[in-house]
């Protein structure tokens, strides 16, 4: 089970205070389980990996199967949380090389897109793609975000062209709304394999629905074991505050940002964590920040980072704190090797293992932020499988819900998303959109006169 220690967020927030939040996270996981909670139409993910039939399991199974065999790249289009939890597990679980080794299993490559307007990301993407054996797994909830619909059109077309139609009708998937949406239409009328996003179920809390697990079963990875142990965590994220890590979590977020604590950097010391940071980033980002509240999720890479953001960590503005996530064993045994010349001096280390210089940098670093007055978190998980990582997800979500309830916002909307979108189809001149065409025209000719 995921360890949580919060014995160095003292003396900013004492282990006493702490506890005076029993009561109220009582009534927030309450609020969750009787659906009283502000956005309670999207509480889907609260119960979700308890839910999850050995069938269900084995139908993604199936197809994951079939892109398997049929195609040597896939391709994930969708953005947000309709791509954030697939690609954090996966790079999680895959080789740091996976690129270029040579791979015994025979995995197809996953490749991402419809996260980004990049021209040259999607031209290089499609001339990767020539000749090539691929298929595409089109996820939207809503089936109309433009940066997936745009990738898709492309892909679709592709595909069709490179396999022919029939082929392309058994390698492109859709994950989508069961009734609404482009990606629900144009799935019926071609009659590709699709999967259902409940309607209950939010995009960034998705990662645990056939939107994170068939990419992840397509790469090769045992979402069996991934949804035990979010499943295991549902249980004991359900506890009392003073057994409940998730809500323990919650609670001291919330008592350093009443403290001015307004900043909370998540920090790993190991490079395959990298996009789980980035999950974690849109999970608590885009769920409390709004009615202009909310703790700033950032996040770094160490040591890496210490390198280029450790300077700000240990000495800027005292705005934030630090939430580590270790991992206790790592995979693989590599030895610090010997040198004759010991010309860097660092023949004292040789003979021992990398994960230990790995573990005193973290260790080091750590004190030396509390010592410069940064609050820190550390969350420690055995390895980093698929079973842990099941846990990690079902561990945040939980704490996110409980914290939101904490800060009294609603953490299952994201009202704020469509004001970029508004102004990008007003500058296109979208139909239906004229008077803010207009309205948008003026101001930017206001503004550069
Ligand atoms: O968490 C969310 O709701 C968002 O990040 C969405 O997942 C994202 O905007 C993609 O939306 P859709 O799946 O409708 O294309």
């Amino acid at each position: 089970m995921i360890k949580l220690d919060l014995t160095k967020v003292a003396p900013v927030v004492e282990a006493t205070e702490m506890k005076d939040y029993a009561a109220r996270v009582a009534a927030a996981q309450q609020s969750l389980e009787d659906g009283t909670c502000p956005g309670n139409d999207f509480l889907g993910w609260l119960h979700l990996p308890s839910s999850i039939t050995p069938e269900f399991l084995a139908e993604v199974k199936a197809v994951a199967k079939t892109l398997r065999e049929e195609c040597e790249a896939v391709v994930v289009a969708g953005i947000g949380g309709s791509y954030l939890g697939a690609k954090a597990v996966i790079e999680a679980l895959s080789n740091s090389f996976q690129w270029l080794v040579n791979d015994e299993r025979q995995n197809p490559t996953i490749l991402f897109a419809g996260n980004n307007i990049g021209e040259d990301y999607l031209s290089e993407l499609t001339t990767y793609l020539r000749g090539k054996r691929f298929g595409v797994i089109n996820i939207s909830k809503s089936g109309t975000t433009t940066e997936t619909a745009l990738a898709f059109r492309l892909l679709k077309k592709q595909c069709e062209e490179q396999r022919g139609k029939e082929t392309a009708r058994k390698v492109i998937v859709a994950i989508t709304d069961a009734r609404r949406g482009a990606a629900r239409t144009c799935a019926d009328k071609e009659g590709y394999k699709s999967f259902v996003i409940p309607d209950n179920v939010g995009g960034r809390f998705s990662v645990l629905t056939p939107v994170g697990l068939l990419p992840i079963a397509v790469a090769g990875f045992d979402i069996d074991e991934l949804v035990r142990g979010a499943k295991d965590m549902e249980q004991t994220a359900a506890l009392p505050l003073e057994e409940n890590p998730a809500a323990q979590y919650a609670v001291a977020r919330y008592a350093l940002y009443t403290k001015g604590k307004k900043i909370e950097i998540l920090a790993n010391y190991q490079p395959k964590l990298h996009f789980v940071a980035e999950w974690w980033k849109q999970l608590f980002g885009e769920s409390e920040g709004k009615d202009k509240k909310g703790i700033y999720p950032a996040s770094v890479d160490l040591t890496t980072d210490l390198h280029s953001m450790g300077q700000w960590i240990q000495d800027g503005e005292r705005t934030i704190f630090e939430t580590v996530i270790s991992v206790e064993t790592p995979e693989h045994t590599l030895l610090f090797p010997s040198d004759d010349e010991n010309l860097d001096g660092l023949n004292f280390l040789a003979g021992r293992r990398v994960d230990e210089v790995n573990k005193m940098a973290e260790l080091g670093t750590q004190l030396a932020h509390v010592d410069g007055g940064v609050p820190n978190i550390r969350i420690a998980i055995d390895r980093l499988d698929a079973y842990h990582l099941g846990q990690l997800i079902y561990f945040f979500e939980k704490a996110c819900g409980i914290h939101c309830q904490l800060l009294g916002v609603n953490a299952f909307n994201q009202p704020g998303v469509e004001a970029y979108k508004k102004n990008m189809f007003a500058l296109l001149g979208k139909p239906g959109y004229e008077k803010e065409t207009e309205a948008i025209r003026e101001r930017i000719a206001g503004e550069k006169r």
